[in-house]
């Protein structure tokens, strides 16, 4: 067992299958004391066996690691505090915190419904917000110093067909991430977020995946354990992505533009529309 995470006490939320019980199995051979949390639902978010993340935990324990099972619904505001709870209850404190927990509920943008739209707003987003708050108020209680990691995607950074809720609430993610980088830096918290690709059962039927056995989870996870060790330092509000052997990151640009000097720099729209090539070039 080698040891980038001794004393290290780490939460991944929706650990009980895919990339997250890749994170958890991973963090626990480093040496952490893990939270597996899931609330061991199907793929669109409807209730299943309870059993996910206790499977995990079994699979850790197994491995010679430590772990606890929580199956709380981190998109409640009592689930979240639950989970960070269940960590200090279990091993005295809470360092590292994974938000991974997510559901798809794919339609194009004339046939979603506000139903599906709201499911995957609450699992991804308000899970994110509703965990980040408690841990962040448990750290800087303890006089700060911290690790988040939140879970965008390609969709959420550059769109994909069919996705416009899931896209929405992965780019929100991107959108707190960088809040949260900014207003905790002060307390030592680093925030950065993953934008994974990996075959799970939540790709595992899109034609992409098909044939490929190279994108798995664990060519996620050692990029997630170094946004969570040390290794990382100070580094905060990145968005790294990983997929199979490639590992990149998405940033956004902001072009220098151009200034209009004359009517007080008020620009007309068949001005800009004039300027655009050097209004957007980077
Ligand atoms: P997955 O479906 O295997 O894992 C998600 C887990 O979250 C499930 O085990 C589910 O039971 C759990 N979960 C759902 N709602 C929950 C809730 N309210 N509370 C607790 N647990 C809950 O899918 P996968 O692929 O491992 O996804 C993990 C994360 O990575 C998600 O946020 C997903 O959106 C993101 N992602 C995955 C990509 C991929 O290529 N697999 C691409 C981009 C992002």
């Amino acid at each position: 067992m080698s040891s980038l995470l001794t004393e290290t006490v780490c939460v991944v939320t929706g650990a009980g299958g895919g990339l997250g019980r890749a994170y958890a199995k991973l963090f626990a051979s480093e040496g952490a004391r893990v939270v597996v949390n899931d609330l061991g639902g199907a793929r669109d978010g409807s209730a299943d066996g309870p059993s996910a993340a206790q499977t995990v935990v079994d699979e850790i324990v197994a491995a010679g690691g430590q772990a606890v099972a929580d199956t709380s619904d981190v998109a409640s505001a009592d689930g979240a505090a639950r989970v960070i709870q269940t960590a200090i209850d279990s091993f005295g404190d809470v360092h590292v915190l994974v938000n991974n927990a997510g559901i798809l509920r794919d339609k194009t943008l004339l046939k979603l419904d506000e139903e599906a739209f709201d499911a995957v707003m609450r699992v991804h987003v308000k899970s994110t917000f509703f965990c980040t708050q408690a841990f962040a108020k448990h750290r800087v209680a303890k006089g700060g110093g911290g690790r988040i990691v939140n879970t965008s995607s390609v969709s959420g950074m550059l769109g994909n067909f069919g996705q416009a809720n899931y896209a929405a609430a992965k780019a929100a993610i991107y959108g707190f991430t960088r809040t949260a980088s900014i207003e905790l830096q002060k307390h030592r918290i680093t925030v950065n977020c993953i934008a994974p690709i990996a075959k799970t059962r939540m790709t595992e039927n899109l034609p992409m995946f098909a044939n490929i056995e190279s994108l798995t989870p664990e060519h996620v996870a050692p990029a997630v354990l170094f946004l969570v060790s040390e290794l990382s330092g100070e580094k905060t509000g990145w968005v790294l992505a990983a997929a199979g052997a490639r590992m990149y990151a998405f940033r956004v640009v902001e072009t220098a533009g151009r200034f209009k000097e004359e009517t007080g720099g008020i620009w007309t729209p068949s001005e800009i529309a004039e300027h655009w090539d050097s209004i957007v070039k980077i």
